[in-house]
């Protein structure tokens, strides 16, 4: 390290030994209130670390940790030389050199310029996963009473000395840390069933969990899409349950037309591995196993486990999406199946709880199969949700008996619950109030807060996935506890999770950018104490924790901090290019022309002068560092001004607005594009162009694309609207100030039908004076396909 360096840090840290200490108390369940003594904010600038510790006390001074510290494991105990160990791992990745571990047990060698890594049963700590961490100018050390909390201690003195971002030497403002979790459960689910997801993906997802502190992996591992988790008494669940020939394009080849199967499962071998990866990072695995609905796939590997007597013929493993009414039957050989499964699963996960889904059961089959019914009339149920209960029951029984907890989603409320059994409250937190009230242990992961298939921004270039945005603020904002609920009932409340569904989440890219950075927020809010969430702070934190994202190779989203451009016109009608992010954070660099982005372009202070043909390219900096990839907008004339984006329209009513890759490449060219973004509401497909000045427009151009309609809506089906055909293929039609009455444009759909990708259409438009709302819909004769508007282009007379 430079002097000059040294002094600065040391002159910091120095400045900030005057900041009183933030005390804040924590608890494992519960999460009951804790106060702050001082703004945690202050606790940004020496602890740049998330989730914010509960405790930080600023001292004098700084450390070096460099290639010649010592790690030492304290007594040589096994466990603190693999945590010591896998720091020094962690410490070479990100800057380049690894200290070594002195794993001796020679208590002498607590000396200068050594981390002690201490596991001490003893220790006054509140839990397994509490630890003190004391940094001062000669060294440092971690104690924890067991491995869990020294591993976290280890990860909060590792993002200490990576948070400047460079290579070798890290210099550490001196301090001492005091941290537990506010809860015992915090979580991730993966949705491995929709979308297949590696054993290296899981892994890394595994592996970066462990880095936020979160200690729970539930992994959705069944569904009607697919089942992959390998069931040796059961064979078929793999060999059939695990592939299906998706909707679409995509399912079949474009040549020949054979079908292109969608294929994935996890072996018992390779679960086993990830269960021991996940138990090295403290992080334990609640494998999901659906019942009795969403079940589809499992009957297709094996139709006697569906209702027999009412269906017609064995169901493919489902192409679709939504909610489906394959059931499992009720006949004790279907229960000896699942407590078969369940032994398996049993066997291959340690953890307490098992997750058996519950979820969006839709009965039809059970209602109209005589066989079911009169079963419930035997066993004196009153009704389907009273069946289900009593489904829930027997396997409760099976798991108690086995020493497992069962946990369902909040469905499993309906009809009476098994007193032993925890409430993962989804549809919002009224299953979580219901069951906390009913002294159940509940887990939050409602929709939409926690829904991290939801998008995250309305930029341009979001990924895929369902609206509303669920921004990096609204996670970050986000309190597990129910105000509802009285500080008894609160104890039952054991954290909270995110949940990531992978219907259109197709790449493990999309599905770290579903995670990351949302992921930290979640860890702020199930990990630090109440009282210090701190917006601010938490975003200042989040500028190193970007650039350790991007050093471990995780495809963080940019998107809370992507330059948006939006068009503004001035007191004389002249265009104007307004700059800005989602966060209102950092500082915003842009270029014009030719050149590349820096830290020296110009900054962005006020609308910009906008005269095309032209070339734009901003992001956002914060200390030297782009907190975003840059973004480009390239209005090549007048006309690009007035375009806007499928994104950039309003949906007439926004019954499921999703946004959804297009099944083939945008050129419809395979291999040669990367897939379109077409926004939609899959109930009425039906956009809003608003306000737009018509004075000088001749045309209109609008990029369609089409998507199949592979929804399955349950009882909400009749609500999809199919508009007649306009002319022999269909048409898109335009109106003004109303979708109903005379269009002003008709575009017929002819050339798209016959291309899989994109297509521009191109209408004139009779002259018209004013600002008028156009209101453009399809006039296909069908739902499906489903076709969307890319984008609408004004074009000048
Ligand atoms: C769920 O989202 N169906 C649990």
């Amino acid at each position: 390290m430079s002097g000059k360096r040294m002094r600065a840090a040391v002159a910091a840290a120095v400045a900030l030994s005057m900041v009183t200490a933030i005390t804040l108390s924590a608890c494992q369940r519960g999460g009951q209130d804790a106060t702050a003594d001082v703004p945690a904010a202050q606790a940004s600038q020496i602890t740049p670390v998330i989730p914010l510790p509960a405790k930080v006390q600023a001292r004098e001074g700084a450390f070096v940790l460099d290639v010649s510290t010592r790690l030492q494991a304290a007594g040589g105990n096994a466990d603190a030389a693999r945590i010591a160990r896998d720091f020094a791992a962690r410490l070479q990745r990100l800057r380049g050199f690894a200290p070594n571990v002195d794993a001796s047990g020679n208590a002498a060698g607590e000396a200068a310029h050594t981390v002690v890594f201490a596991i001490d049963p003893q220790a006054a700590l509140p839990n397994d996963e509490a630890y003190n961490l004391d940094i001062g100018p000669q060294g440092a050390r971690i104690e924890a009473r067991a491995p869990a909390g020294l591993f976290y201690g280890a990860v909060t003195l590792w993002q200490l000395a990576t948070a400047d971002g460079g290579r070798g030497a890290a210099t550490i403002a001196a301090q001492r840390i005091e941290d537990a979790p506010r809860f015992g459960w915090r979580g991730l689910m993966l949705d491995s069933a929709r979308h297949f997801q590696s054993v290296e993906q899981v892994k890394t997802l595994i592996d970066q969990m462990a880095l936020h502190k979160l200690n729970t992996f539930h992994w959705h591992l069944t569904d009607d899409q697919g089942w992959r988790i390998e069931i040796k008494k059961y064979p078929k669940l793999t060999q059939v349950g695990s592939c299906r020939i998706p909707a679409g394009a995509s399912g079949h080849d474009p040549v020949t037309g054979a079908p292109i199967p969608y294929c994935g499962y996890y072996t018992q071998e390779q679960i086993r591995e990830v269960v021991r990866y996940a138990a090295e990072r403290y992080v334990t695995i609640v494998p999901e196993i659906e019942m009795p609905g969403h079940a589809q796939a499992a009957i297709a590997a094996y139709p006697e486990l569906g209702v027999s007597d009412v269906l017609k013929a064995p169901p493919p493993v489902s192409p679709d999406w939504g909610v489906h009414t394959y059931l499992f039957n009720t006949q004790d050989s279907t229960f000896v199946f699942l407590e078969d499964v369940l032994a398996e699963v049993t066997a291959l996960f340690p953890g307490r709880y098992i997750h058996i889904g519950g979820d969006e059961a839709a009965k039809d089959q059970w209602q109209a199969s005589p066989s079911i019914q009169a079963q419930k009339t035997a066993l004196g149920l009153k009704d389907e949700m009273a069946m289900q209960s009593w489904f829930v029951a027997r396997i409760e029984k099976y798991l108690g008996s086995h020493n497992r907890s069962l946990i369902g989603w909040d469905e499993i409320l309906e009809g009476g619950l098994p007193p032993r059994a925890t409430v993962m409250s989804w549809r919002g937190i009224k299953g979580a109030v219901e069951a906390a009230r009913a002294g159940h242990d509940v887990v939050l992961a409602p929709a939409p807060d926690l829904y991290f298939d939801h998008v995250q921004s309305d930029n341009d270039d979001e990924a895929t996935g369902r609206l509303a945005a669920m921004t990096l603020k609204s996670v970050y904002g986000f309190e597990p506890v129910p105000a509802e609920l009285t500080p008894d009932q609160a104890k039952h409340v054991l954290g909270a999770q995110a949940n990531l569904w992978t219907e259109h989440k197709r790449s493990f890219e999309a599905v770290e950018r579903a995670y990351f950075p949302r992921t930290a927020a979640l860890a702020e809010a199930v990990w630090s104490p109440k009282g210090a969430r701190d917006w601010d702070g938490f975003l200042r934190r989040l500028v190193p924790q970007m650039g350790r994202y991007q050093a471990q190779k995780v495809q963080a989203s940019d998107a809370a901090f992507a330059v948006r451009f939006e068009v503004e016109r001035d007191g004389q009608g002249q265009p104007l290019l307004k700059l800005s992010n989602q966060v209102g954070f950092g500082q915003i660099r842009y270029l014009e022309g030719k050149g590349e982005l820096s830290t020296q372009s110009p900054l962005y202070g006020a609308p910009l002068a906008l005269r095309p043909p032209t070339v734009f390219q901003a992001a956002t900096y914060v200390d030297g560092r782009a907190l975003s990839a840059p973004r480009r907008y390239a209005p090549a004339d007048l006309a690009a001004l007035s375009q806007r984006t499928g994104n950039r329209l309003r949906q007439c009513k926004g019954g499921l607005n999703l946004r959804m890759e297009d099944d083939a490449p945008a050129d419809g060219i395979g291999g040669r594009s990367p897939r379109a973004t077409l926004l939609a509401d899959v109930f009425d497909p039906c956009w809003i162009y608003e306000g737009a000045a018509l004075d000088q427009v001749g045309a209109i151009e609008v990029r369609v694309g089409q998507v199949p309609f592979n929804f399955q809506l349950w009882h909400d089906t009749p609500k999809v609207v199919t508009r007649a055909a306009n002319g022999p293929e269909g048409a898109l039609e335009v109106r003004a100030d109303t979708c109903q009455g005379a269009p002003i444009a008709v575009l017929p759909l002819g050339s798209a039908r016959r291309t899989a990708g994109l297509t521009t259409l191109r209408a004139k438009l009779a002259p018209t004076a004013g600002t008028h709302d156009l209101c453009l819909v399809f006039a296909s004769g069908s739902h499906d396909p489903l076709w969307a508007i890319e984008r609408v282009t004004l074009q000048p007379r």
